[in-house]
């Protein structure tokens, strides 16, 4: 895999992590907080953002595909894995990695709905809203990206990437 260039920088997300805890805490105050993280993507997301959240988190994690080995996205959503715990009467927070067509996290929504949480909100490290195909607006975001094929902190292309503590666009 070649980089085509770095688009966010290491003390970059570093900044961006830290508002967006500190504008969860203050959205989440007097709340506990369970936070979703969905695998594989929001692994490093998540583990970095919880630590800026000064509210109690609970964690746990989803797995959900809709991706092949390919930079297309099939439409279909698949359950790899479910949740330990019940979330009913929970507030939920859902990190994902990037939203681009938005349909595993509306798929995601309806289903963790049906559960009946105390409230939900999604809040992603990365957003690609000229690719949306469903009406689905993330409540956090962390920034908002045009329609490129990104790697890095915790997003990966066909599994390789993830590690890069930077965001970069994958040269064609
Ligand atoms: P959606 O259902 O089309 O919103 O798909 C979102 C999922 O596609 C994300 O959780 C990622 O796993 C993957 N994805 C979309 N765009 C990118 C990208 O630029 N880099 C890496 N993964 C991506
Ligand atoms: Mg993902």
């Amino acid at each position: 895999m070649e980089l085509a260039q770095i688009i966010i920088t290491e003390e970059e997300i570093k900044q961006r992590v830290a508002e967006l805890g500190a504008q969860i805490t203050a959205d989440y105050q007097g709340r506990d907080l369970f936070v979703i993280c969905i695998l594989k993507g929001a692994a490093v997301f998540m583990s970095d953002l919880i630590r800026q959240i000064k509210v109690p988190v609970e964690i746990d994690f989803m797995s959900l595909s809709s991706y092949g080995a390919s930079t297309k996205t099939s439409g279909v959503v698949r359950m790899l894995r479910d949740l330990d715990r019940e979330i009913a009467g929970k507030h939920i927070l859902v990190v994902e990695d990037i939203v681009d067509t938005g349909l595993t996290l509306s798929y995601l929504k309806e289903n963790l709905m049906v559960r009946k949480p105390a409230s939900l909100k999604i809040c992603t490290f990365l957003d690609k809203p000229s690719r949306r195909q469903v009406d689905l607006k993330p409540d956090y975001c962390g920034r908002e990206i045009e329609d490129y094929f990104v790697v890095g902190y915790g997003l990966d292309f066909n599994e390789k990437g993830r590690e890069l503590p930077y965001v970069a666009i994958v040269k064609e």
